[in-house]
């Protein structure tokens, strides 16, 4: 009866452990932020249009980047070091307006809808 006793405690314990690594797994996989349907839109436009110069996560290194002079802003940089500023009204200014006598051209025909949209997503950028 005492060997029944501790086999049956130790089935008891090795499922508990297993069941412990379990929630661990799930735990991994969690997206870490979801984006709303706007900015998400944004993010599709900014992969198609800026990517390659901003790189995929705006840290200013696409693979255009290296032959690029100024270098396109890293979005993690401190708001002093924009020249039109990283909020969503001074990144639309940027995109309708370009930045005069660099790469950064203007992003007129995506419309304002597309130009908000994408300001929404690199605001996202500057912060994650
Ligand atoms: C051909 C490469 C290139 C592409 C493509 C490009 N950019 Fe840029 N971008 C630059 C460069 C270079 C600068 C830096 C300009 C400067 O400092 O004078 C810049 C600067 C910026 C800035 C900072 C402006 C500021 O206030 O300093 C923003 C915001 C920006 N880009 C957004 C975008 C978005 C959004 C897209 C896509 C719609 C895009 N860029 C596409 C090269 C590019």
């Amino acid at each position: 009866m005492k060997k029944l006793f501790f086999l049956n405690l130790i089935l008891i314990l090795s499922l508990n452990f297993c069941g412990k690594k379990e929630e661990e797994k799930t735990e991994e996989v969690t997206p870490v932020a979801t984006l709303d349907a706007e900015t998400q839109k944004g993010k599709e436009l900014y992969d198609m249009n800026c990517a390659t110069c901003h790189g995929s996560v705006g840290a200013g290194d696409g693979i255009a980047a290296a032959s690029l002079n100024p270098k396109p802003r890293n979005y993690k940089a401190p708001a002093s070091e924009w020249k039109n500023g990283n909020t969503e009204v001074a990144i639309i200014k940027t995109l309708n307006e370009g930045i005069k006598g660099s790469p950064m051209v203007a992003y007129k025909h995506l419309g304002d809808d597309g130009i908000k949209k994408i300001a929404k997503y690199v605001v996202h950028l500057t912060k994650n």
